[in-house]
């Protein structure tokens, strides 16, 4: 079976202490993890320590950076590079939110560089897509999505594309309260598989993991997640309160 994931994605959210808390709340939680599913933390920067030291020793736990630059080392004051993430130990890294690419202009050809950074540095990314409202209006969130992978993603061979993690990420669903009904999210994944397997083949396509995100709570969240190529979610607000992550967690499949 495909990787079922359950990501938080904490966003600039909560000082140290309250993200130590809540990591220590969900712990103290009954959460059950099967072999095939995981849970991901992409927590701030400066508690990428703090969580690696709390979970680092946890089965079927990651932690993930929120981003990371596409050189190596060198004068980028306030980057943070892959050979850092590495000698933290962490393993994922969130590329190419909406919120990146909105506010700081991250654009398909940059994040194929800092994928193809990632991956040469064994660090596994989760790959953000998803279209803004207007696009949805005029029924063209298909061929939008498929550009940004077409143009990001699809440079890379099988053997890399595996190693990924897909977000679907709808815009107008993030932060809104608005969730893409479990038909619209699973018409998109479905799509998304199809691209794949256009490009490498339907074996390859079927095991990458493609998480929804968007207005993920623990009450829509066994809906969402029981869609055959729903296989998880990124989960922003939620994520932050101990009770609705758990619940998030154990309605993965
Ligand atoms: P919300 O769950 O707050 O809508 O955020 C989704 C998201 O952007 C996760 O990366």
């Amino acid at each position: 079976m495909r990787k079922q994931i359950a990501a938080a994605n904490w966003k600039m959210n909560l000082s140290l202490q309250q993200g130590e808390q809540l990591i220590n709340d969900l712990l103290a939680k009954p959460h059950e993890l099967k072999a095939h599913q995981m849970a991901i933390f992409a927590v701030p920067a400066p508690y990428l320590m703090m969580a690696q030291n709390k979970l680092s020793n946890k089965q079927h736990v990651g932690v993930a950076a929120q981003n990371c630059y596409s050189k190596k080392s060198g004068a980028y004051t306030g980057e943070i590079s892959v050979e850092m993430l590495n000698s933290l130990g962490v393993q994922y890294v969130v590329l190419g939110h909406s919120e990146r690419r909105e506010y700081f202009n991250e654009s398909n050809q940059f994040l194929a560089e800092k994928l193809d950074i990632c991956l040469q540095h064994q660090i596994t990314p989760i790959f953000c897509c998803g279209e803004p409202l207007q696009i949805r209006e005029a029924g063209t969130q298909n061929a939008f999505v498929a550009a940004q992978l077409a143009e990001s993603l699809f440079h890379l061979n099988a053997a890399d594309i595996v190693k990924l993690v897909i977000a679907y990420e709808p815009i107008w669903a993030i932060g809104t309260g608005k969730t893409a009904s479990s038909e619209q999210a699973q018409e998109m994944h479905a799509f998304i598989r199809s691209q794949l397997a256009h490009q490498y083949g339907q074996d390859t396509a079927n095991q990458v993991s493609i998480l929804y995100g968007g207005s993920v709570k623990a009450n829509n969240a066994v809906e969402l997640f029981s869609q055959p190529d729903v296989d998880g979610g990124l989960v922003g607000g939620a994520s932050l309160i101990a009770d609705e992550f758990a619940a998030i967690i154990n309605a993965l499949k």
